[in-house]
């Protein structure tokens, strides 16, 4: 990008916004933030279809261009950068980026493919865009071990900053896709937080043990009947890995379904 080539020489210093469009307040939440560290910002809108499986909702996720706009637009957003994805996967694409180890379990064992799709377009706007420091939620925690790991390895030069999930006041994740919930699913949708917090409070009450920490968030979400439960799961925060014992720190993963809409949520807990 010239822009970036020419603000770089004016050592002014670039935050970059990956999304997805479909804006919401967790989005103007890293745009805020963005705007605190840097002093120009970059949003990218590009909904990336190597990120999603055959059986997945590529063409049916949600796409609010305008809206999407006029939200940049209100943060004093300097670029919105939406490729159309020939421009960034041209005739003859071929390269993968892989993060194996961090990719193999949770999101990536449920989505096959997901995480080459996400990594491989995170490195192209990276390298795009060559911002002095990306933005990432802490709401895809998995994505976000991933882009530290792959912006490490590859020496892409930008800090990576996690910004915290941002919730709903029953404590629901926002997410671009909860515009799909029906009412009676949008009341059922707290239950992974719900199970997610029990984890928490068992912590906190001196649970140590893996399994146990598992089987109470279990419990909890077993008490809504409409959600399905993907994992729920109790880990390393560096390495994703399921933890027998906690010491010090855990990151508690989960991930349900509610009818077709696939929700994911995390929590980080320190003893
Ligand atoms: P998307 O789902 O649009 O999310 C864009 C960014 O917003 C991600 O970093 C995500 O973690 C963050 N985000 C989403 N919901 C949030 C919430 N409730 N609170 C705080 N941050 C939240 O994640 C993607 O797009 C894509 O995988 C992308 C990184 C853009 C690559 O295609």
């Amino acid at each position: 990008m010239a822009w970036s080539a020419a603000h770089h020489r004016e050592g002014v210093t670039i935050g970059l916004v990956p999304t997805m469009g479909a804006l919401h307040a967790g989005h103007r939440a890293l745009i805020k933030t963005a705007r605190l560290f840097c002093d120009a910002v970059v949003v990218s809108l590009f909904v990336n279809p190597a990120q999603f499986g055959p059986k997945e909702d590529y063409s049916r996720y949600p796409r609010k261009p305008k809206a999407d706009a006029a939200l940049c637009k209100k943060e004093g957003v300097d670029v919105l950068f939406a490729p159309p994805v020939g421009e960034i996967y041209p005739d003859g694409f071929q390269t993968t980026v892989s993060v194996p180890t961090l990719a193999h379990r949770w999101e990536g064992e449920q989505r096959p493919g997901h995480f080459e799709g996400m990594a491989t377009v995170v490195t192209k706007l990276l390298t795009l865009v060559r911002p002095t420091a990306a933005f990432f939620g802490q709401k895809d925690f998995q994505q976000a071990a991933l882009i530290k790991r792959l912006v490490e390895d590859l020496n892409l030069g930008a800090r990576v900053i996690v910004y915290p999930t941002v919730r709903e006041a029953d404590g629901l994740a926002l997410s671009s896709r909860n515009v799909f919930l029906t009412p009676e699913q949008r009341r059922a949708a707290p239950a992974l937080f719900q199970a997610l917090k029990a984890g928490r409070a068992a912590i906190r009450t001196g649970g140590r043990s893996g399994a146990k920490i598992q089987q109470v968030m279990r419990k909890t979400l077993v008490a809504e009947p409409m959600a399905r439960l993907d994992y729920l799961a109790v880990c390393n925060p560096d390495s994703l890995e399921p933890l027998r014992q906690v010491r010090d720190r855990a990151v508690l993963l989960g991930a349900i379904r509610i009818g077709r809409i696939r929700l994911i949520d995390n929590l980080l807990v320190t003893c």
